[in-house]
């Protein structure tokens, strides 16, 4: 069995002083999705570049595809390159949608220095009883917790979800108080995946402000988080289906909306759709450009290089966290 390791041998933060400093300044740090190294480099070297604050998330469909002990040499490796580079930009390892007191266990004690436990899909007192249970062992261990109150639509890992049902403002105080958790994903109209809206002709898809302010209300200088938060970027959209995909009525989150997010209580908006887009829709392009090519790093790098860009777009344009490391 491997040897237990934290996540300070390996020179990672939590997201204590990162979410204080992104509340105070009104952006928000990125929670990136990455399954391979070619994903995990590019947002690692965007983040270096336009110098943000950083998290790097794993989904337990992420952790199966390129195993735990891989992932945790990974992420050391992330950690090694940006001080190799001479980059000091705060690095936090988060399990993303843990579904049990178990795997988070495993994710503390393989280096993670953050885990979300989502018991949203539970009733109150079982999704209570299991993110305290979770914060007991991580801030043990002085590892960060992300929880979850209302359910977004889409499907959230081995979580399906058919319809939304919004974070009830009146049930927060109480959850974060009986949890001690340190951060609070909220469903105020976003889903995961590519296709989050359907609206009717010349209607712009509204996320719930109204919820977010009851929030915040009731838990003042408190972290939110926002999953399912990717814009869906429309460019990528059109590459795949020029070069033989076929993603109709894509649609995501409106950047402004997002940009109002982060300047508010929301310290953490997650992205995991855009940049498969952007991956896939560069190699979907170049594997057609170059239909002789059967060497993986000429795809792969065309796919890397973009998504090192759409980092730096979203930090600065959308997130506002460049230049805040
Ligand atoms: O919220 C879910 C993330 O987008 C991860 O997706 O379970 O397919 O890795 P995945
Ligand atoms: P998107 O599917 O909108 O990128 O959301 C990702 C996410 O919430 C990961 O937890
Ligand atoms: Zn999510």
């Amino acid at each position: 069995m491997a040897k237990k390791v934290s996540y300070k041998e390996i020179g990672l933060s939590n997201t204590k002083e990162m979410f204080k400093k992104a509340y105070a300044g009104g952006y928000a740090i990125p929670g990136y999705n990455f399954n391979n190294l070619e994903q995990l480099q590019a947002i690692i070297r965007g983040s270096i570049e336009c110098k943000a604050p950083v998290i790097l998330q794993l989904s337990s469909g992420a952790r199966k595809y390129a195993d735990p002990i891989m992932l945790k040499h990974m992420g050391m490796g992330a950690v090694e390159y940006a001080r190799d580079k001479g980059s000091n930009i705060p690095i936090v390892m988060h399990l993303d949608h843990g579904d049990s007191f178990e795997l988070a266990k495993s994710c503390i004690d393989n280096g993670f220095s953050s885990v979300m436990i989502d018991g949203s899909h539970l009733s109150f007192e079982e999704n209570i009883k299991v993110s305290k249970q979770v914060v007991q062992y991580a801030h043990d261990n002085d590892v960060s917790v992300e929880a979850e109150l209302g359910v977004l639509a889409g499907i959230e890992d081995d979580v399906h979800a058919e319809h939304s049902n919004y974070t009830d403002p009146d049930e927060v105080e109480e959850f974060v108080g009986k949890t001690g958790v340190d951060s609070l994903a909220i469903s105020i109209g976003t889903s995961h995946g590519a296709y989050k809206f359907k609206p009717k002709a010349g209607e712009t898809p509204q996320l719930r402000f109204d919820i977010l302010d009851e929030v915040v209300k009731r838990l003042p200088g408190f972290p939110i988080v926002l999953h399912g938060a990717s814009s869906v970027v429309p460019e990528y959209v059109a590459i795949i289906n020029k070069f033989g995909g076929n993603m109709k009525d894509a649609m995501g989150v409106p950047e402004d909306q997002l940009r109002r997010a982060a300047r508010s209580a929301v310290c953490k908006i997650n992205i995991d759709s855009d940049g498969r887009l952007a991956f896939t829709a560069m190699v979907r392009k170049s594997l057609a450009e170059d239909p002789s090519n059967f060497d993986p790093r000429k795809y792969l790098g065309a796919a890397r290089e973009e998504l090192v860009k759409l980092t730096i777009a979203k930090d600065t344009n959308v997130l506002g966290c460049a230049g805040k490391a």
